[in-house]
């Protein structure tokens, strides 16, 4: 059976380095899942508004676009997410976006289900200043508890420098880049 993709694409700006980043990797590695892409800022939704309405039942109960994609999720083989660095995480749209994953967290935490570890998590960054140590580190940590929360049971990170100077594009470097990330990481063999 054909296995489902979940795309969501966290940057404010279409069509560059985040996007382009993300459709490149789907492109390069992904081609015969069925895709499903969705721009967060096409979406309209809420932040969490930490009613716990999720402890009680077990959905979020706040309505809006969100309520058409927690089934998307808990559908999907594969999500990936994409997002620019802002001040060393993710961008806002990304986290509000992330922090109605608690409806997850409820379900397990408070309301003691066990939900299934059946995933594969990719974790997309870009950062437009050069390369440094923890550029992408609070992203990454943001990103492990969306992929924990969600049931992915492999997660990893595919990162970008220097976005600012050299907006992503299909160059050589990051097909290498992308490639080389697929051959050393284990996460792929469940499905290649
Ligand atoms: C509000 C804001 C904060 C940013 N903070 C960082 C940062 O902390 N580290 C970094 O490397 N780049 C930072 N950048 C640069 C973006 O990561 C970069 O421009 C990236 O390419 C944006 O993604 P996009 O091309 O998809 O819009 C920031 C940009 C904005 C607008």
């Amino acid at each position: 059976m054909t296995k489902k993709l979940l795309a969501l694409m966290g940057s404010e700006r279409r069509h560059r380095s985040t996007e382009n980043f993300l459709d490149i990797f789907i492109e390069e590695k992904f081609k015969d899942f069925d895709v499903k892409k969705i721009i967060l800022k096409d979406l309209s939704f809420s932040n969490c508004i930490s009613c716990y309405g999720c402890a009680k039942v077990p959905r979020c109960v706040v309505k809006d676009d969100m309520t058409d994609i927690y089934p998307l999720i808990d559908n999907s083989d594969v999500v990936i997410f994409a997002s620019p660095i802002y001040f060393n995480s993710v961008s806002a749209l990304s986290k509000s976006f992330i922090d109605r994953m608690q409806l997850y967290w409820s379900r397990k935490f408070l309301r003691k289900e066990v939900l299934p570890k059946n995933k594969l998590g990719f974790g997309l960054f870009v950062g437009g200043a050069p390369l440094t140590d923890q550029q992408f580190l609070g992203a990454e940590l943001v990103l492990k508890h969306f992929f924990m929360a969600i049931g992915t049971k492999k997660y990893t990170y595919l990162e970008l420098s220097d976005t600012d100077k050299r907006e992503v594009q299909k160059t050589e470097e990051i097909l290498t880049y992308i490639n080389k990330h697929f051959e050393e990481n284990s996460l792929y063999e469940s499905i290649s």
